[in-house]
């Protein structure tokens, strides 16, 4: 009988440990990272419940439409609302904005509004990707006009994939890098010129904190904490130079005087801005100069 030579068991045996010894690890950092992310997406407090009254005249459902256009709720949601994946990779997971037409027949106005204003999911769970920090200034009337003409639209049924969060970024929730949307929200700025004698800065502030804040800081100043580094577009103050016309143009065709092509700008203007009135164009000029101004000031 020839004896396994010792040194080759030995071998065999620490190689066998360290293997076992990783992958034991690697479970236990995966089962860490899980239920340290699930309990910060679980752990924020549910706001009082929405109870405004929805309101069903045409004017309502008008005011409503405008909001889903100008607000990028069909930018995300898809044309009718249907819901579309919006992404899927290994870092972020698989992003799936909801299919709105059925999220309003399937829950009442106050899971909408969590959604929207809280960034609390149905399941109240807290969500990771859909931009309620944009959305959170919104006033209850608003809030009620978009519901209620989602509610109006043709429930449309659409084959969506589950959407789930990459362990990437479960990771980075779990060493408290990173966090869901309701962790930011108290970032936001409150109104700050709603005593403006001038009732179009007013207008206007109320349409810049529920629109442009997705992108040029919470507070229109630059700081989007989003941006890459490097990249964050630049503090809303800009348009104290630009004349009326000059911004027109840019709501309009997303182009600035000189006509760059300024990327993501350019098609959100398309997108969105095109379908502010001439009169929302006036007060969000009127809001940014008096902003920026007071900026230099
Ligand atoms: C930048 C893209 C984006 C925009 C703009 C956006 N959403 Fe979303 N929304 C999402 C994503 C993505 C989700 C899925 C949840 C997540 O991943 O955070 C979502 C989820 C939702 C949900 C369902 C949450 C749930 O699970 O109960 C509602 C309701 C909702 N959005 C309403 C709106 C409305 C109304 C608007 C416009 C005022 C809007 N969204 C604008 C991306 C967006
Ligand atoms: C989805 C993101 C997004 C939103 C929403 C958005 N912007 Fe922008 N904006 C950008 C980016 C990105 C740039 C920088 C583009 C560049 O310089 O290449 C920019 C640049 C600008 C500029 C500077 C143009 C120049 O002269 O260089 C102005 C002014 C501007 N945005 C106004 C607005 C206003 C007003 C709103 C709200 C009505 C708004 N933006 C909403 C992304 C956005």
């Amino acid at each position: 009988m020839t004896a396994v030579p010792p040194r080759r068991n030995g071998f065999l045996r620490i190689a066998l440990a360290t293997l076992a010894a990783g992958l034991l690890a690697v479970v236990a950092v995966t089962a860490w990272t899980w239920q340290r992310s699930e309990a910060h997406l679980a752990g924020f407090a549910l706001p009082q419940p929405f109870t405004a009254a929805i309101p069903t005249d045409a004017a309502s459902l008008a005011t409503g439409r405008r909001l889903a256009l100008t607000r990028g709720c069909i930018g995300c949601h898809g044309e009718r609302l249907q819901g579309e994946v919006f992404g899927d990779d290994f870092q972020t997971g698989r992003v799936v904005a909801a299919n709105l037409t059925k999220h309003v027949h399937d829950h009442p106005p106050a899971v909408f509004e969590r959604a929207l204003r809280h960034g609390i999911g149905h399941d109240g769970r807290a969500l990771y990707s859909m931009p309620s920090y944009n959305f959170m200034r919104l006033r209850d009337g608003d809030v009620a006009a978009l519901y209620a003409y989602i509610r109006s639209l043709p429930r449309v049924e659409t084959p969506l994939p589950q959407p789930h969060l990459g362990l990437p970024v479960r990771w980075a929730i779990a060493r408290g890098e990173d966090a869901a949307v309701p962790a930011f929200l108290p970032r936001v700025p409150p109104l700050a010129w709603q005593a403006h004698p001038d009732p179009a800065v007013r207008r206007g502030e109320y349409l810049a904190m529920t629109s442009c804040n997705e992108c040029h800081g919470f507070g229109l100043r630059g700081d989007d904490p989003f941006a890459p580094p490097g990249g964050a577009p630049p503090d809303l103050a800009i348009v104290a130079g630009y004349g009326k016309d000059a911004f027109v143009r840019l709501m309009r065709t997303g182009r600035p005087p000189g006509g760059r092509d300024l990327g993501l700008m350019t098609r959100v203007a398309r997108g969105c801005f095109a379908h502010w009135t001439a009169g929302e164009v006036d007060d969000l000029h009127a809001f940014l100069s008096a902003m920026g101004t007071a900026a230099t000031q």
